[in-house]
């Protein structure tokens, strides 16, 4: 029901600090991240790889990495979405899959294959990547807060020491975000938001 989901949109804040002493059950947890891989993509590209990270050794680096924002300690799980950028080449064998869908339709296909290799010449690709793996960071917060589980996007972060401490290769991927998962400490603070008039035009 549609207040059902108002209900998580208000309940979602940046939490600031989780109870550590909280663990989110796996079930939950595979909601949360079936709500990213289930994400819209432009192209259809899954642009994501989602990195659970769950051990205490490693948040500790993810915090160090993310200016000492204790969310990556005290949090039950921390999801860093690592965002494609080698395979998005235009005929890469990750591209050809994703394309396969068309595999039945040979002309659309070829317009398809064209139609991306002239888009991805123009654009800044590791940008695009990151804002696709965004769209899902947006999904799997609203699908935690429907279970009442808290998150918090963590954008303040150095990409360099996010990428070693994952271990990731530069030419693969970037770093889009990292949100860590799990329940409030503190009562969440009032909202802010610019009213619905000066946000939204009808024309
Ligand atoms: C891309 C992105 C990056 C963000 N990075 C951080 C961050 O590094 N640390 C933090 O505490 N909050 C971060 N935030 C949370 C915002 O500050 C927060 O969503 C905003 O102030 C509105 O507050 P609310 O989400 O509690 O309603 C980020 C939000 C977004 C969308």
């Amino acid at each position: 029901m549609k207040e059902d989901f108002l209900k998580a949109m208000q309940f979602r804040h940046a939490c600031k600090v989780f109870d550590e002493g909280k663990k989110i059950p796996d079930e939950h947890l595979r909601f949360i991240l079936e709500a990213g891989r289930l994400s819209p993509s432009s192209f259809g590209l899954e642009h994501w790889r989602f990195i659970v990270v769950r051990t205490q050794e490693l948040k500790e680096r993810l915090k160090e990495a993310c200016f000492n924002q204790v969310q990556l300690t005290t949090c039950s799980d921390a999801v860093a979405i690592a965002a494609k950028v080698e395979d998005l080449r235009p005929g890469s064998e990750y591209v050809e899959t994703r394309f396969a869908c068309y595999a039945d339709r040979p002309d659309v296909l070829a317009w398809v294959r064209k139609f991306y290799a002239d888009f991805y010449s123009g654009i800044d690709v590791r940008q695009w990547s990151i804002t696709q793996c965004h769209i899902a960071a947006a999904n799997m917060m609203t699908a935690a807060a429907f279970v009442g589980i808290d998150s918090c996007p963590i954008g303040g972060l150095s990409a360099p020491k996010v990428m070693e401490a994952l271990g990731l290769d530069h030419a693969k991927y970037d770093v889009a975000l990292i949100v860590p998962f799990g329940y409030r400490l503190n009562p969440q603070p009032p909202k802010h938001r610019l009213a619905f008039d000066d946000v939204v035009e009808f024309r």
